[in-house]
């Protein structure tokens, strides 16, 4: 198989491997009361911050939905992007773990603007007939591979929270856009002024773990209610993991020394290979590739030349775009990318 479908379908990077069989040392404490988990969380608080809280799921639906959930009240809504993950990609698990309605934001740019978050934002304040503001999620690399700055992630937060809402980041691929960006965790998520990141570790090499990561804001007493909930609701939806260790153990070995972003970076630089030489092909691209993910318009003929060949993606966005997602993977090599631009040539000269 060509391994561009998705960073889901690679396997598993040599860190989480060795710490998965460090971490395999007897009969330890289950449920997050171990060694490893303890080392996971002081790393992440050394990335964020020590204020912050963070606890572990396995997936990333988990991880979006029990955070919402825990800085949401059932009256209240979800604004999401009409093609975010949480819209299109968790069956119904937002209404079941949330309760919340999910409005969507429409827009086919690349990212959201404060504009599009005041005008999906908007309710009659206090009427109890309307769902209220709750929370507003972000993707991070967005849902089309780019990716918001410190100061746009500021100015969306500072919008959201005045119209009432908590900001929450889906950062499956946080990762990449830290290393795209080359700055600091911290800037681009408390400093920046978000409530809650979902920070993913499964599709840079590990087999299950994802982070939720609370950032304290303002006076702390979201902060407050929300790490409060989000124990008894990963609890009571059947979330918690009894052996822990076996997912953070892995996730603390690459905050570690650095691996997280080297392996996002790698990734980076993989997609931008490719982009380039899709370009020069002639290929269009609806988005500019600023992470690991390249979004390029094929035309049938030209997609089924080249499914015949053994490729493989999704297709994202409108149907009339066709577009398709190319993903790079921290296991994807140069001559991997290389392959593909050989056949992508060979299929336009036709
Ligand atoms: C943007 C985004 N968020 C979250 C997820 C996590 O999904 P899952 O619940 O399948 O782990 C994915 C996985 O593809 C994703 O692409």
């Amino acid at each position: 198989m060509h391994g561009f479908r998705s960073d889901n379908n690679a396997g598993l990077c040599p860190e989480a491997v060795q710490a998965i069989l460090d971490a395999n040392d007897g009969h330890r404490f289950a449920y997050g009361e171990d060694k490893y988990t303890e080392a996971a969380v002081a790393a992440l608080r050394r990335l964020f911050g020590d204020g912050t809280a963070a606890w572990f799921v396995a997936t990333g639906t988990a991880a979006n939905t029990l955070a919402i959930a825990s800085l949401t009240q059932p009256w209240q809504r979800v604004l999401c992007h009409e093609h975010s993950h949480y819209n299109d990609d968790e069956s119904t698990a937002p209404e079941r773990i949330t309760h919340c309605r999910t409005v969507q934001i429409r827009t086919s740019a690349g990212k959201i603007e404060p504009g599009d978050i005041r005008q999906a934002g908007q309710v009659r304040g206090g009427d109890v007939h309307e769902p209220q503001p709750g929370v507003v999620t972000l993707s991070n690399p967005t849902e089309f591979g780019m990716v918001y700055t410190p100061s746009e992630m500021r100015a969306l937060c500072d919008v959201a929270h005045a119209a009432g809402y908590r900001v929450h980041v889906d950062g499956a691929r946080f990762a990449n856009a830290v290393a795209a960006l080359g700055c600091e965790p911290a800037e681009l998520t408390g400093d920046a002024g978000i409530d809650a990141l979902s920070f993913g570790g499964t599709k840079n090499g590990l087999a299950a773990g994802e982070a939720v990561v609370f950032f304290p804001q303002g006076d702390g007493r979201v902060f407050e209610t929300a790490t409060h909930a989000f124990a008894f609701h990963r609890k009571s939806t059947g979330h918690l993991l009894s052996k822990h260790r076996f997912v953070t153990a892995p996730f603390a070995a690459m905050l570690h020394d650095g691996a997280w972003l080297r392996h996002a970076a790698h990734a980076n630089e993989m997609a931008s290979r490719l982009s380039d030489g899709l370009v020069r092909l002639g290929y269009q691209l609806k988005f500019p590739t600023q992470a690991n993910a390249v979004f390029v318009v094929l035309s049938p003929p030209i997609d089924a030349a080249l499914r015949a060949r053994g490729y493989a993606w999704y297709p994202f966005g409108d149907p009339e775009w066709n577009m398709f997602r190319v993903m790079c993977s921290f296991d994807t090599q140069p001559e991997h990318v290389d392959d593909l631009l050989a056949d992508a040539e060979a299929i336009v000269a036709r």
